[in-house]
């Protein structure tokens, strides 16, 4: 595919008074003062500069699939549009950070390199994909990333920054961190698997998904469409009802809470982790509270998972918190645990 090097630098997308409706997979019709786009480095670059000369508060999104504005940005909003899907052989496949995610698992299935496809169908773009550590059926982005090129936004200067550096842990990375609106990311290089295919199959119900259709032995594309029924049964399609995926991340316990927890109720799942802390699934934790599609005026939980909230219909950001922190509050009160919300939250 193409680079983007080509592309114009003058005609820059950067429009005053921007609907965010079409940016926000959680539908919030809500604006900001400044949106900018930039297509090439080069445009990332004057972006930077942009930034730079305006003293004015700015956020950079991605698909916008893990996002919740709670009012209009009184600021600029920044997005990639970098296209491009480049491979470089030996594995490596170079992407635009405004490449759908999903469309570099699909290239990489369809072309033989491995190891993406648990992660079908994950809703964002390529730059996000970075800055989240996505993650889904027992396999997570970090794995797969090699190194990452950005824009510096302080010095306007491209540099590139090795997956190593970037302290990547469940659903957590330096980008949100310490990092955070530190750089624009243009292009991320991923490390695909070449050799025989070894899918991982073990997570949640892949494998009896599998068996049913009576498949032993998956090849990527059957296991890329078994991830992405399962989905599509499991999750809502943000085009039909505002969604952002997982609302919240599952919470970690130390052994002592967990042996505690698991004597009042034993059949709460549950993942160890190396380091012999327990993952406890929020969705479980949801549900127990009777929380599973129930709704808070015009916003709901979900009525096949109870980890995603929805918005029933013109529900505002603050229509979301509030369910978000009822469910929150009888979570901590039954089980003593606290949960914290995945999606990023924008203040107004
Ligand atoms: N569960 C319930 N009730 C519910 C939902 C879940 O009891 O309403 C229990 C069930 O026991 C179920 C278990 O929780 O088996 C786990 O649920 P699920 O397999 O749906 O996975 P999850 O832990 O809820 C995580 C990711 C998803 C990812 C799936 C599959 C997080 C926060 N979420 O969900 O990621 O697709 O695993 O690997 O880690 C996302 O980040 O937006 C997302 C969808």
């Amino acid at each position: 595919m193409e680079t983007d090097e080509d592309s114009p630098v003058n005609d820059m997308k950067d429009v005053r008074n921007y609907s965010l409706l079409g940016n926000n997979t959680f539908g919030i019709d809500v604006c900001c003062s400044r949106f900018i786009e930039f297509r090439s480095t080069e445009e990332a670059r004057q972006t930077a500069r942009i930034l730079n000369s305006e003293n004015t508060p700015f956020i950079i999104i991605g698909g916008g699939s893990n996002l919740l504005f709670t009012g209009d940005f009184n600021g600029i909003v920044v997005r990639s549009a970098i296209k491009g899907i480049l491979y470089e052989g030996d594995g490596r496949l170079c992407c635009g950070s405004g490449e759908k995610w999903d469309d570099v698992v699909a290239y990489c299935v369809s072309n033989n390199l491995y190891d993406a496809e648990n992660l079908s169908l994950i809703p964002g773009d390529v730059g996000a994909s970075a800055v989240q550590n996505i993650g889904a059926y027992g396999a997570e982005v970090k794995d797969i990333i090699e190194t990452i090129e950005a824009v510096e936004i302080d010095t306007a200067n491209v540099v590139t920054i090795d997956a190593a550096d970037c302290q990547y842990a469940y659903r957590r990375s330096r980008f949100k961190g310490e990092w955070k609106n530190r750089y624009l990311i243009t292009r991320v290089t991923y490390r695909l698997s070449t050799g025989r295919f070894d899918p991982k199959t073990e997570y949640g119900n892949i494998s009896g998904e599998l068996c049913r259709q009576g498949i032993v032995t998956p090849s990527a594309e059957q296991l890329r469409q078994t991830v992405i029924d399962i989905r599509r049964r499991k999750l809502p399609d943000p085009d039909v009802q505002g969604n952002a995926g997982s609302f919240f991340m599952n919470p970690v316990v130390d052994r002592k809470k967990y042996e505690s927890l698991a004597k009042r109720y034993t059949d709460m799942p549950h993942y160890q982790l190396p380091d012999g802390k327990e993952k406890i699934l929020a969705g479980w934790l949801i549900d127990r509270c009777g929380w599973k599609g129930r709704s808070l005026g015009r916003a709901g939980v979900h009525d096949r998972q109870a980890l995603v909230l929805v918005n029933l219909g013109g529900a505002t950001g603050d229509e979301i918190v509030a369910l978000s922190n009822a469910i929150r509050k009888d979570v901590l009160e039954k089980f003593g645990i606290e949960i914290f919300p995945e999606v990023n939250i924008i203040p107004k």
